[in-house]
């Protein structure tokens, strides 16, 4: 079976419930014609019930921008897997860098996150990716296997199904810098490698890009061998820049 493209918007803190609902509904509908492409949304979490609700039967996915371990408990401001599941979720992004760099979550705690929601069932977008002083000085790959390591140290066969990995260069995410096609592709392969030498019993999992990208851009990245779809802020949130880059990953 070909895997279908992903595009997957993170929405990061935007849209309130009344425009998640509008720019949902529209993406559903496009959705619904899309035959080479799946539509995946991370709404803020107050407005996942109500884009569930409105896209309810169409093909496009609703998830959440993060997700806790624990079943439940006092963790503050944190949501556990069975409260997103009952919202609709299908899938929840761990790791991402706004979550690393701004609040201070380390790469043993996304694991946490990730394995727990993995051992759900629940896919799981896992973004790995390195700032500019660490691609600067060379580190790239390194960042990135500290990054994947503590999942990969535990993970299982059954866990490895639901991932995907989206690889998200620091230095591209929202600054209108996109990688070169020659830095993705380094990382995405480089990724695959580290992967193949780790984990034996599954292939390497979809592997998005994230970082800027936009219909400008968009036709060279999906091209790429290695990249399975796009993890895209700011141009998610524009149903007409969604369209564009829904045409080109169906051409
Ligand atoms: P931008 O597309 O706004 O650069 O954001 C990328 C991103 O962080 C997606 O998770």
């Amino acid at each position: 079976m070909t895997q279908k493209n992903i595009l997957a918007g993170n929405w990061k803190m935007n849209l309130g419930i009344s425009e998640s609902r509008e720019l949902a509904l529209d993406l559903s509908s496009l959705s619904g014609t899309l035959s080479k492409t799946e539509i995946w949304v991370a709404p803020s979490f107050v407005c996942i019930p109500a884009v569930v609700q409105a896209t309810h039967g169409s093909p496009l996915r609703c998830g959440s921008q993060n997700v806790h371990w624990e079943a439940k408990g006092a963790y503050t401001g944190e949501l556990s897997i069975a409260m997103l599941k009952e919202c609709g979720c299908s899938f929840a992004i761990v790791g991402h860098s706004e979550r690393r760099h701004i609040f201070g979550e380390s790469s043993s705690l996304v694991a946490q996150r990730a394995l727990a929601a993995l051992s759900a069932e629940l896919t799981t977008v896992l973004c790995i990716g390195e700032k500019l002083e660490e691609r600067e000085s060379g580190n790239t790959d390194n960042v990135l296997e500290e990054q994947l390591s503590p999942v990969l140290e535990k993970l299982t066969e059954q866990q490895a199904s639901s991932l995907v990995i989206a690889y998200e260069p620091v230095w591209a995410i929202g600054t209108g810098k996109v990688a070169s096609l020659t830095e993705i592709e380094e990382a995405h392969a480089s990724i695959e490698n580290y992967w193949k030498s780790r984990i034996q019993f599954a292939p390497c999992p979809p592997i998005l890009y994230g970082g800027s990208v936009k219909p400008d851009n968009f036709e060279g990245i999906i091209n790429i061998d290695l990249v399975a779809g796009a993890l895209i802020g700011g141009a998610s949130l524009n149903y007409d820049k969604m369209k564009a880059m829904a045409d080109i990953s169906e051409s």
